[in-house]
């Protein structure tokens, strides 16, 4: 079995400054790096992990070597792997399989690949891994002990799968922690989308309706950031509470096809498919700008999108030209792929801290039970907790503490109107 495969190798020293610059925005992660080089939890597992090959994941990955595991690593997304950190890895040992460019058909290669090693805990950023295992690798179900799941969406899949009773082994839902989606899908999303829109299109947000499909948590920093730089905000949703959480942050909500004429820079980040579809498309105005922060490139209808058009043309990197039968040029950024990642460097190292805090120590949680349920398990508190205090600390914060009377007051109900 080949040790790697990358776009080009040369590209390490690169990579290996990028993973240090990293590093040294990630304090969580280096004191458990610290911790798990002296106690091995993971000694003795085999964790593949597919993941956005990112300078981010890179210091993860390290951290999982440190703890004992031998890891084997593939892309989560044809478009996000970071070529450099990828050579970079390689060139450290590590078995990764990811160059950014990929087709269909690789990504899936790359992800038999990896299972080649035989996992003994799964680390999954969409449940492609899982969803592999499940269908054409059901041998290798009997020596996984769990996994663990990053992103909202591969959350969504694992607990259809737990309904319907074909989920086969456990997993633990790292998105659903407080220290993940809180600060990565709202902070980080809501960064790292504006910066891919600027990089790809390099436009002033100043005065554009800027349409925002959906306000989960992905979609409210999406929202929150643009109007920071003078959009005029638009929100489109399907919950009731969320729309009008919207509407009380002072943003206008309506549906997408009333937005579809007047948006000038549509992002969509819900999880669901064809949020922005033809009878949109047909009424949006020369120039309008599509992309999408969701995990799956289904946002946005690509089907609909060339149907629509006569042509297109590559005009700057990350962003294709659409000509359409009447004459308009819309545009796509980063295929409609996960813009934070096809276009800019996905979500800054900080809140990246937390997250992967949350995938180091839930390994060693799956490690260390001696038997979990089949099931979608939450992160546990007491993780959760940590990775909080942890963070806080890094940055110089202190908090109260409660007193014994503040304990003993909030805990009781005898005391009321004094
Ligand atoms: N780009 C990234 O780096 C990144 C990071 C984290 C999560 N994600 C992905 O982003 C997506 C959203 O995640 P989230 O945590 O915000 O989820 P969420 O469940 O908090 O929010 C999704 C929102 O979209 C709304 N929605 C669903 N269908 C809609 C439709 N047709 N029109 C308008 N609104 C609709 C839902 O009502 C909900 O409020 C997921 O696919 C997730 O995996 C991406």
């Amino acid at each position: 079995m080949d040790n790697y495969q990358v776009k080009d190798i040369s590209l390490a020293p690169q990579g290996h400054l990028q993973i240090e610059w990293a590093a040294k925005h990630m304090p969580v992660l280096n004191i458990i790096k610290e911790r798990f080089e002296k106690e091995k939890p993971l000694e003795g597992q085999t964790l593949v992990a597919c993941l956005h090959v990112t300078k981010e994941t890179a210091v993860l990955i390290k951290v999982l070597i440190a703890g004992g595991a031998k890891v084997a690593l593939c892309g989560s997304n044809p478009l996000s792997t970071q070529d450099d950190v990828a050579a970079a890895l390689a060139d450290s040992g590590v078995h990764v399989y990811a160059w950014r460019g990929q087709n269909t058909e690789d990504y899936y290669k790359c992800i038999e690949k990896v299972l080649e090693f035989k996992p003994t805990i799964t680390m999954d950023d969409g449940a492609d891994v899982v969803g592999m295992i499940h269908g054409k690798r059901q041998d290798l179900i009997k020596d996984i002990i769990g996994g663990t799941e990053e992103t909202t969406t591969g959350v969504v899949r694992l607990k259809a799968m737990e309904q319907d009773g074909s989920l086969k082994y456990p997993i633990v839902a790292v998105n659903e922690a407080l220290t993940k989606y809180l600060f990565d899908n709202r902070y980080g999303t809501g960064q790292s989308t504006i910066d891919g829109i600027l990089r790809a299109t390099s436009v002033l947000l100043a005065g554009k309706n800027f349409v925002v499909g959906g306000y989960g948590w992905c979609s409210r920093g999406i929202a929150m950031r643009a109007q920071g730089l003078g959009a005029n905000v638009i929100v489109t949703e399907v919950q009731p509470t969320r729309a009008l959480e919207a509407v009380m942050n002072g943003l206008r909500v309506m549906t997408m096809a009333e937005a579809a004429p007047i948006g000038d820079i549509f992002a969509t980040a819900t999880g669901d498919i064809n949020v922005i579809r033809k009878e949109h498309m047909e009424k949006m105005k020369e120039g309008a700008i599509m992309c999408n922060s969701g995990h799956f490139n289904v946002e946005i209808s690509l089907p609909d999108l060339e149907a629509l058009s006569v042509s297109h043309r590559s005009m700057r990197p990350n962003m294709e030209e659409y000509t359409t039968k009447d004459g308009r040029h819309l545009y796509l950024l980063g295929e409609g792929r996960l813009v934070n990642l096809a276009a800019a460097e996905g979500h800054p190292s900080e809140v990246m801290d937390m997250s992967f805090a949350n995938q180091a120590l839930c390994s060693e949680f799956v490690a260390k039970s001696k038997k979990l349920d089949t099931k979608v398990y939450n992160v546990p508190k007491d993780i959760d907790e940590k990775i909080a205090e942890l963070k806080l600390q890094s940055m110089g914060i202190k908090i109260d503490e409660l007193t014994e009377e503040q304990k003993k007051y909030l805990s009781t109900w005898e005391m009321g109107t004094t």
